[in-house]
């Protein structure tokens, strides 16, 4: 799927924009603080979900003006759609000119991936960013996995808080039974669907890695949920029995879902501890990458890449394969620099200066002079 035009009026520093992007590879380049990542999020918010900034919606408001507007046209595979969102002190979402009852329902429509330099917690920060990660991708491609995890956070508290009364008033254990079947119930749905998605994304993500590196290197990626395996639900109900004292103490759920993880290892090492920055940025932006692909597999629509400053730290010879892997989809690149970028893609330049966007062709940039020569006497 592809955006075919955009338009924003009063969204964060962009006062009032129009572009018409194209179809394969868009570089935003700019100084710092001009707009650059402004737009990108702002193209994130077509896909229903929240920022990825974590932003508050009354955030994205121009400061000093009351709403804001923006228009996405895009094509979706099969025909061209009008997404409209309108942000006052909410986001308020109309597709094709009906006004839908949450922004949430957009992201039937309108698919992206968004990396970002924040991603990169993805790699380095504990096990609570990858879980993120796998319930975020998830919930874009299956409402049975977004309800389901809905009821198994809800249980999940109103076990906490049993737990907490049973350690004042031991009677009431019993009570817990049914909590514990609920809980399981969910647990190995979730366990399950996490599990197959993990499997497929990291067919994918070795794949490029193993490009970005250009061979030299091997992604690992597994579901891990520490030293005991559960696929069923009599074995989860078994293993909540087993710590029960434990839970009751600590007056939360020691097992389940919510303390899974993704294990991240690169040449068989943990890449979290062992990996190198560019390794990290490189295994952050394969996870990334397979996602997509995914998501194109299973819904039929290849997401719209946007990718935030990825490409600094990394080099010249890993940049080049990820701007070849975007290939045809449609992607929205920023950078401080777009010299070492126009080296290898196509597409359009769109310079940011304070929140104002202008096109330029490659023969506008100017070129980078050659370094200097020093002049020898032969
Ligand atoms: N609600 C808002 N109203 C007006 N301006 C805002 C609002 N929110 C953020 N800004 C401003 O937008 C500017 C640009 O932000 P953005 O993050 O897009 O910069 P950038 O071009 O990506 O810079 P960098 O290269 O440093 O990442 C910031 O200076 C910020 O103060
Ligand atoms: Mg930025």
């Amino acid at each position: 799927m592809f955006v075919k035009t955009l338009k924003a009026e009063n969204f964060r520093n962009l006062e009032r924009i129009e572009l018409e992007p194209s179809e394969g590879v868009n570089i935003i380049y700019g100084e710092n603080a001009q707009g650059k990542t402004n737009l990108l999020e702002l193209i994130w918010l077509f896909t229903g979900f929240k920022s990825f900034r974590g932003a508050k919606d009354s955030e994205l408001v121009r400061f000093g003006e009351d709403f804001s507007k923006t228009e996405a046209e895009f094509f979706d595979g099969r025909r061209v759609q009008k997404a409209q969102l309108v942000i006052v002190k909410k986001r308020k979402a109309t597709l094709n000119g009906v006004e839908q009852s949450s922004p949430s329902a957009l992201s039937a429509e309108f698919s992206a991936v968004v990396f970002s330099p924040a991603h990169l917690s993805l790699i380095k920060d504990g096990p609570a960013e990858r879980r993120k990660f796998l319930d975020l991708a998830l919930c874009q491609l299956s409402r049975s996995y977004q309800s389901a995890l809905y009821s198994y956070n809800k249980i999940l508290s109103q076990r906490a808080r049993l737990l907490k009364d049973i350690y004042m008033r031991p009677s009431l254990e019993d009570t817990l039974d049914v909590w514990d079947e609920k809980l399981a119930e969910f647990a190995v749905f979730l366990i399950d669907k996490r599990r197959k998605y993990v499997e497929i994304l990291s067919e994918h993500s070795k794949a490029v890695y193993e490009g970005i590196s250009s061979g030299k290197e091997s992604l690992k990626v597994s579901y891990s949920q520490g030293d005991f395996e559960i696929n069923r639900k009599e074995d989860f109900v078994k293993r909540l029995r087993a710590l029960r004292k434990e839970d009751i103490l600590a007056g939360s759920t020691s097992v389940g879902p919510h303390r899974d993880d993704i294990k991240v290892e690169i040449d068989g090492m943990a890449a979290r501890t062992f990996g190198s920055q560019g390794q990290q940025r490189s295994a952050a932006i394969a996870l990334k990458l397979a996602e997509a692909e995914i998501i194109k597999e299973i819904s039929g629509k290849s997401p719209i890449i946007l990718l935030d400053d990825v490409l600094s730290e990394l080099d010249i010879s890993r940049q080049d394969y990820i701007l070849r892997c975007l290939g045809d989809r449609q992607t929205f690149i920023t950078c401080c620099d777009p010299y070492s970028i126009l080296r290898s893609c196509g597409g359009k330049t769109f310079y940011v200066e304070n929140g104002t966007l202008t096109e330029k062709s490659r023969f506008d940039i100017e070129v980078k002079p050659p370094p200097q020569c020093e002049d020898r006497e032969i």
